[in-house]
C-alpha cells in the first residue's frame, strides 16, 4: 500500500461518523398509555417503507406510557427508538415524584430531553440542574437532549447568540470533543414553541451554524459531530426547507407529532432532506 492510499485509509478510518437525521416527537403530557399504543400502532402502518435507513425516529411519551410503548415498539418490531422527556439528576432516594435515569435505562429509553424550556420556565430547572441531569443521563449509557433557545425579548434585543453561549457553557462545563460528539442539541427558541410561529429555516441554520461553532471552540474539533435538531411549531409543511440547512440535523416536533398521520409525513418529508450524510 502506497503512502498516499494509508493517509487516505487512516482518515477514513477517524472521519466522524455521518450525521444521521433524527425526527423526535415530544408528546408532552398527552395521551394516555392507551392512546400511545394506539398511535404507536398506527405510527408503524404510516412510516414510510424503509424510513429507519434514513432517518431515525424516536418518540418521547409521558412516563406512565413507557413500558407500554416499549413492548408495543419491541413485539411489533416497529421502526422506532424510544426517549423520555425528563428525568431526576439522582440515581434513588427520597425525591418523591421523580423518575430515576436508571429507571429510564431498563426501560430501553435511548434519548431523555433535558433543559426543555418549559421545564426551565414552569418547574424552576436552573443551569445547574440542567447540568447535573445532563451528565445522570450519560452515566446510564442514554443520549441527552439538551434544550437551548432565547426568548422573544432576547431576541429582540439581538442577545440570542449571547443566550445560547450562556445556556451551552453552563451544561457542558467539563465535557470534551468526543463527549460533546455524542450529545444531541435541540434549538428551540422559546417564541417559536407552540406558537405555530416557526423560525424560518434561514434562522435555524444560523442559530444551529452558531451552536456547532462554539461548541468546537469550547470543546474541540471532535464536538463538530454532535447532531443539531430544530425545533418549535414545526409541521409537515416545514420539515423539509427546515432540514436544508447544513447545520441542521433534525427536528423536536410537538403538536405535529401527537396525531400519527401529520408525525408520519413529517418523517416521510424528513427522508428526502438529505442526498448524502454529513
Ligand atoms: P411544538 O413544540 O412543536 O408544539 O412547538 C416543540 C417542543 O416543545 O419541543
Amino acid at each position: 500500500m502506497s503512502a498516499d492510499q494509508a493517509a487516505a485509509e487512516a482518515a477514513q478510518q477517524t472521519r466522524p461518523a455521518p450525521r444521521r437525521v433524527l425526527v423526535a416527537g415530544n408528546w408532552k403530557m398527552h395521551h394516555d398509555h392507551l392512546e400511545t399504543i394506539r398511535t404507536l400502532q398506527e405510527l408503524g402502518l404510516r412510516l414510510p417503507e424503509g424510513a429507519s435507513s434514513r432517518v431515525e425516529v424516536v418518540v418521547h411519551p409521558p412516563f406512565t406510557d413507557l413500558r407500554s410503548a416499549q413492548t408495543t415498539i419491541e413485539d411489533r418490531g416497529l421502526p422506532l427508538v424510544l426517549g423520555a422527556q425528563h428525568c431526576y439528576h439522582q440515581d434513588a432516594g427520597a425525591f418523591t415524584g421523580e423518575v430515576a435515569p436508571p429507571m429510564l435505562a431498563r426501560l430501553g429509553v435511548r434519548y431523555v430531553l433535558v433543559g426543555h424550556s418549559e421545564r426551565r420556565r414552569l418547574f424552576g430547572q436552573d443551569d445547574q440542574q440542567v447540568a447535573a441531569t445532563l451528565q445522570a443521563i450519560r452515566r446510564h449509557g442514554m443520549v441527552p437532549v439538551l434544550c437551548v433557545g432565547e426568548t422573544e425579548e432576547e431576541r429582540a434585543a439581538g442577545a440570542t447568540e449571547e443566550r445560547l453561549a450562556a445556556q451551552l457553557t453552563a451544561a457542558l462545563a467539563g465535557l470534551d470533543g468526543e463527549a460533546v460528539s455524542a450529545l444531541v442539541v435541540a434549538y428551540e427558541p422559546v417564541w417559536a414553541i407552540g406558537t405555530g410561529q416557526t423560525a424560518t429555516p434561514e434562522d435555524a441554520q444560523a442559530a444551529c451554524a452558531f451552536i456547532r461553532g462554539r461548541l468546537v471552540e469550547a470543546h474541540g474539533p471532535e464536538a463538530a459531530a454532535v447532531r443539531l435538531l430544530y425545533g418549535g411549531s414545526v409541521t409537515p409543511e416545514t420539515t423539509l426547507e427546515l432540514l436544508r440547512g447544513r447545520d441542521v440535523d433534525g427536528l423536536l416536533v410537538g403538536g405535529a407529532s401527537l396525531r400519527a398521520d401529520s408525525f408520519a409525513a413529517i418523517v416521510q418529508a424528513a427522508m428526502g432532506a438529505r442526498s448524502t450524510p454529513r
